[in-house]
């Protein structure tokens, strides 16, 4: 094994028999916030494998630092040898697959590490859960399963009449991200067709909540927000998503764990559907309420950019099928969601700082040589420079 443990952050339980979960990508946004509300609500120990990329952040699994049922793996996806350990030692009993690169914006300045991690690393990670499914017997084979996390982009663009994505939508992918994790889907599919593994696949909507990295819209335009800086809204903002809170998004995975159908489909969404204008002025809105500025309104600092190319202009999803056989549905309204948000970010400000200065990579800088942080639109944006002049020279590159 090359790397045995790379990094073990958190006491292993030692246990070779226990009931545990792997989890990949545990240290980004939905991850972590589905591994942090799996210890609060019940004992068993979570495997949370992560490559710790510019998205992972340990800072965000701090309070299970003296947690024994959390065992910290750092490792790549595409790492056969230490996910056949793994599978080995700890023999779980299921696998949430969260890993991926999951920003459409750097997929279209960077697409090679999109299909390197989300095609390639998937496929690894399930010929690896395939060898170890294939040796098991009984009821630990019966009740084995692989969840893989995607999203509602596989399904394209909807035009403004169209009703909601099903899950027997056609699969039309427009960005090299949706693109990759469409190929990843049809590999799940393959492999249960195929192979009989038992799998499930998730599509969610745009998810939003605590701990989610500010590149992505809602913290970002929080983030700039509070530092008085613009807002930054693709093209005229009237591109529509369907917005989920995170919390939702993990129960609802908790029920597809539980009760979901091996080599079904769940689509998951908050009935939300918003234009990026308004969600961007609720949320100044909000923050008039909560946190006012000594003069005007957050809204003023709302500044047009130029579109990304490709933008699809309509998501929308219907989840019926999973409040019908699941009994799932979101608990928030975009309304209520967005308070909590809102108040997180606001409570937390060192979570915060430490992504915006980029000093929540140091640790893992000097403890694995990491390359620095890749200049994102957020970084500059942060650092001063104004949303129009940072989106043209990295279009350029
Ligand atoms: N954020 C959303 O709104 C949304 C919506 C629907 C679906 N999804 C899907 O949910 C999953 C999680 O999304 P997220 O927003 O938490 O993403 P994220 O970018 O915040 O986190 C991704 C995590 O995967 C890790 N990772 C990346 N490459 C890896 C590799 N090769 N090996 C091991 N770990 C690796 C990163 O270090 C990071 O911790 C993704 O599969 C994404 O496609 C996200």
């Amino acid at each position: 094994m090359r790397g045995h443990y790379n990094f073990v952050f958190f006491k292993k339980t030692g246990r070779s028999d226990s009931i545990m979960l792997l989890i990949t990508g545990g240290a980004g946004f939905i991850g972590a916030n589905f591994v942090l509300g799996w210890l609060a609500g019940c004992s068993e120990p979570v495997i949370n494998v992560d490559k710790l990329t510019y998205a992972g952040n340990l800072d965000t699994l701090g309070s299970l630092q003296h947690d024994q049922r959390h065992v910290f793996v750092r490792a790549d996806i595409h790492d056969r040898e230490t996910l056949n350990h793994l599978f080995a030692k700890h023999r779980p009993r299921a696998v949430l697959h969260f890993a991926a690169e999951s920003h459409v914006d750097r997929s279209i300045h960077r697409p090679e590490e999109f299909v390197q991690t989300n095609v390639v690393g998937t496929f690894t990670l399930l010929e690896a859960a395939r060898a170890y499914w294939n040796q098991l017997t009984g009821a630990d084979k019966d009740r084995f399963r692989f969840v893989h996390i995607s999203t509602d982009e596989v399904y394209g663009t909807l035009a403004p009449d169209a009703p909601p994505f099903t899950e027997t939508t056609i699969y039309a992918p427009n960005s090299p991200y949706s693109a990759s994790k469409a190929a990843s889907d049809h590999l799940v599919r393959a492999y249960h067709h195929t192979y009989g593994l038992p799998t499930l696949t998730t599509h969610c909507s745009n998810n939003y909540g605590p701990y989610q990295f500010p590149e992505k819209m809602i913290p970002l335009m929080l983030t700039c927000a509070l530092a008085g800086k613009p807002l930054p809204v693709y093209g005229d903002g009237l591109h529509i998503r369907d917005w989920l809170y995170v919390g939702d998004h993990c129960a609802a995975l908790r029920a597809v764990l539980a009760r979901g159908q091996p080599g079904e489909t769940y689509n998951i969404g908050g009935c939300n559907e918003k234009t990026n204008l308004d969600v961007v002025h609720t949320l100044c809105a909000a923050l008039d309420r909560i946190k006012a500025k000594s003069s005007g309104t957050y809204a003023d600092q709302i500044t047009f950019v130029a579109d990304r190319p490709g933008h699809d202009r309509r998501y929308a999803m219907d989840a019926s099928k999973i409040e019908r056989e699941l009994g799932w549905r979101p608990a928030e309204t975009f309304e209520t969601g967005l308070e909590k948000t809102v108040h997180w970010y606001l409570d937390h400000p060192d979570w915060v700082n430490r992504v915006i200065s980029g000093n929540y990579r140091n640790w893992v800088e000097l403890n694995f040589k990491l390359h620095p942080a890749p200049r994102t639109f957020f970084s500059e944006i942060a650092q001063g420079a104004s949303a129009k002049t940072v989106w043209g020279s990295m279009r350029a590159e």
